[in-house]
């Protein structure tokens, strides 16, 4: 193995077969890596695993796995080692669902455990599972892709955003245990990223024509995205936030709260309005936010 942790890697990546999960996948191949491609849709992982096969370095394997199922991630977890010739040195617990566009009260529970079950647990317990192969492999990573509504609270997303802020609180946490040892963890807080999550997810009405224009106009491309992690993992750093509204929500919540809410409620109000106008909405208040608190951008976290 190189000093990258990226380079030659024995690599577990949930999620493999669309998006950031296959952008993951393929660099992880160019830099010469075993990559498992995990997804519940194996035709999508086998299609990851094509690709890689045409990329002619690294080598690809895909394997069905539910992330909402533990013995599916058990079952991941026992074979990793087999199929990658080792144990896992990289483990990536990217699979995850969108879903928003319903106020708390109305959101109904089968909802929230559908979404809990896959974006929170799911990286939860491939956390757990994968950490003892992690160690055993002595220099590692841990990368887990939360997401910008970790820390946005934007209204009707909270089944998402209440997923995506445990995923970083266990990041951070993991970060901490791991101090001083050789593995890294890296949590990714992207906004919007050009994917199927959107298309794909249980993502209602007006909320859903928000996040497909978002998307379209301002998404990053998961490759991007990918190997800008892959670097930041390899450099050790914990925090990866792609973009400027992500690093702008950041700073502008956490130096006036009050504030912060107060505009998210009222764009939330004007919603219908800004999106058929198709105006950058979160991006126009984050941007008016933080032009009053430029001096204090330097604590704005670090990002690739
Ligand atoms: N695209 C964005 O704008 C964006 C922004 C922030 C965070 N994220 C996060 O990025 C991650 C990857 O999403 P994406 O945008 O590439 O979406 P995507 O829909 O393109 O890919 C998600 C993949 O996960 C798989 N998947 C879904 N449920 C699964 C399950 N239960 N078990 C295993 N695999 C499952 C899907 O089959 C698909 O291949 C997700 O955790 C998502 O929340 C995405």
């Amino acid at each position: 193995m190189t000093t990258r942790r990226s380079h030659d890697a024995r690599a577990v990546i949930t999620g493999a077969g669309s998006g950031i999960g296959r952008a993951f996948a393929l660099e992880l191949a160019r830099r010469g890596s075993r990559v498992l491609c995990a997804d519940i849709d194996i035709d999508r992982a086998n299609d990851t695993v094509k690709l890689i096969d045409e990329i002619g370095r690294g080598e690809g394997t895909a394997i069905f796995c539910d992330v909402a199922d533990v013995d599916d991630l058990q079952t991941l977890a026992e074979r990793a080692p087999e199929l990658l010739g080792g144990p896992t040195s990289l483990m990536i617990n990217n699979a995850g669902v969108g879903i928003g566009g319903k106020a708390v009260g109305c959101i109904g529970l089968d909802d929230w455990r559908w979404a809990l079950d896959i974006n929170l647990r799911g990286m939860v317990y491939g956390s757990e599972l994968f950490l003892p192969q992690l160690r055993e492999s002595g220099r590692g990573g841990l990368i887990n892709v939360a997401s910008a509504a970790a820390f946005s609270a934007a209204p009707g997303m909270a089944a998402y955003n209440v997923g995506k802020a445990g995923v970083l609180a266990l990041s951070e946490t993991i970060a901490a245990e791991l101090s001083g040892t050789d593995l890294a963890v890296t949590v990714l807080c992207p906004t919007f990223v050009q994917t199927n999550v959107a298309a794909d997810g249980r993502i209602t009405g007006e909320a859903l024509k928000v996040a497909e224009a978002l998307m379209r106009r301002t998404g990053k491309s998961a490759e991007q995205v990918a190997r800008g992690t892959l670097d930041a993992n390899d450099r050790g750093r914990l925090y990866v936030v792609p973009q400027f509204d992500a690093k702008a929500i950041w700073l502008v919540k956490r130096l006036m709260p009050r504030t912060y809410t107060f505009g998210a409620g009222l764009l939330h109000r004007l919603q219908p309005q800004l999106a058929t106008t198709e105006t950058d909405s979160a991006a126009a208040t984050v941007t008016t936010a933080v032009s009053a608190t430029t001096t204090a951008r330097k604590r704005i976290p670090e990002g690739v």
